[in-house]
C-alpha cells in the first residue's frame, strides 16, 4: 500500500515565502486567472509540483508519469466499447485523444498492417478517421514527425502548450469520440469543467470513452481501506461515487464497468452525448496534492 508524506507541513511558512514569484510565474503561463490581490489558493505550492512533472524530460520523470501507451493499453483500459467504436469511424470522422502523452495510441492506428502487432489490431478499418491528439506539454517523437509528414496535419495533428479548456470550441471543431486514458480526466483541477467542455466537442451520439483510478466504485466491491486518489463528496461531506455524479449529467447517458480485482479500484466510463444542451452538475477543489496523477477531493456545489 503506498504511503503519503503530507505535503501539508510547513505550508504556510513556505507559501508566505514562495506564493507572490509563484503566482506571477504561474500567471505568466497563464495557469492562474487570480491577480495579486486575491489570496493564493492553497494548493499553489502543489500546482507548481504538478507542473514540474509535466515539465519533466528523460531521466527526470517520475517513473509514475507514462506518456508512450500504444493502442493495445488503450484496449485494455477503456470501457469494453471503445475498440469497435473506433472502428466504425469513418475517413471524415473525427477522434480527440485528450492527454494523448506521445501520441503513440493515434500512431498505432494510423500504423500499416505490416506494422500492427496482431495485439493492437483494436479499431482496425480500411478507413481511418481524422485524428487529433492533445497534451499540455510537447512530447511528440521522431516517430511522430516522420507520420506526420506522411499523412498530413489533416489526418493526424498535435496540440500541445494549451489545456483543453483553453481551446475554443471553434479552434478544436467536434468529434464522433473522445478518448482520455490517464489525461485531463485524472488531472484536472476543475472535474465538472473539464466533462462539460470534452463532451461539447462531441457530436450528438458521439461518445467520451476514459478511466478513473482509486475511486469508489460503482458497484461498490473497492476495499475500503483504498488509499483513495480522486475522491467526490456531496454538499454534506458523504461520499459520492463518480459514476452516481456523472450519472445526472443532462443530454448524457453513462455506463460504467467497474473494475475492484485491478491494482487499485478503477471505474472506466464511457458517456454517450444524446442531445446538444450538456450540464454537469458543479463540483468545486477542496484538496489537490501534486502527483501521477495528483491526489483530488471535490465537493458538490449546493
Ligand atoms: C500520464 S500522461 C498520459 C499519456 C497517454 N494518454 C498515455 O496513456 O500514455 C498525461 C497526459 O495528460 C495531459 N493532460 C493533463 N491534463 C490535461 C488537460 N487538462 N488538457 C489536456 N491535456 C492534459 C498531459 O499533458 C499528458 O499528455
Amino acid at each position: 500500500m503506498r504511503t503519503v508524506k503530507s505535503s501539508v507541513q510547513g505550508w504556510q511558512a513556505a507559501a508566505a515565502r514562495l506564493a507572490v514569484p509563484i503566482v506571477i510565474v504561474l500567471q505568466a503561463l497563464g495557469l492562474v486567472a487570480c491577480s495579486l490581490q486575491e489570496p493564493a489558493q492553497p494548493w499553489i505550492e502543489e500546482i507548481a509540483k504538478q507542473e514540474k512533472i509535466y515539465r519533466s524530460r528523460g531521466a527526470d520523470v517520475p517513473s509514475g508519469y507514462v506518456t508512450d501507451r500504444g493502442l493495445s493499453d488503450y484496449a485494455g483500459l477503456l470501457p469494453s466499447g471503445f475498440c469497435d467504436a473506433l472502428g466504425r469511424l469513418g475517413s471524415s470522422d473525427r477522434w480527440l485523444d485528450i492527454g494523448a502523452g506521445d501520441g503513440q495510441a493515434i500512431l498505432d492506428y494510423y500504423a500499416f498492417e505490416d506494422d500492427a502487432a496482431p495485439a493492437e489490431k483494436c479499431g482496425r478499418s480500411f478507413s481511418k478517421a481524422r485524428a487529433v491528439a492533445m497534451s499540455i506539454e510537447n512530447r511528440r517523437t521522431d516517430k511522430w514527425q516522420q507520420q506526420a509528414a506522411i499523412f498530413g496535419d489533416d489526418r493526424i495533428r498535435y496540440l500541445s502548450g494549451k489545456r483543453l479548456r483553453q481551446y475554443s470550441r471553434e479552434e478544436l471543431g467536434k468529434f464522433q469520440l473522445i478518448t482520455d486514458v490517464f489525461g485531463g480526466f485524472s488531472y484536472t483541477k476543475d472535474l465538472s469543467q473539464f466533462v462539460e467542455r470534452a463532451l461539447s466537442l462531441l457530436e450528438i451520439g458521439g461518445a467520451f470513452y476514459t478511466l478513473v483510478q482509486s475511486v469508489h466504485l460503482e458497484d461498490g466491491k473497492d476495499n475500503p481501506k483504498t488509499w483513495y486518489l480522486t475522491e467526490l463528496a456531496d454538499a454534506a461531506g458523504r461520499d459520492v461515487k463518480v459514476c452516481s455524479w456523472l450519472k445526472q449529467t443532462a443530454c448524457a447517458k453513462v455506463g460504467c464497468e467497474s473494475k475492484s480485482d485491478w491494482n487499485t479500484p478503477t471505474e472506466l466510463i464511457n458517456i454517450r452525448k444524446v442531445c446538444s444542451d450538456v450540464s454537469v452538475p458543479r463540483m468545486k477543489l477542496l484538496k489537490f496534492e501534486a502527483g501521477n496523477p495528483p491526489r483530488r477531493r471535490f465537493q458538490l456545489e449546493p
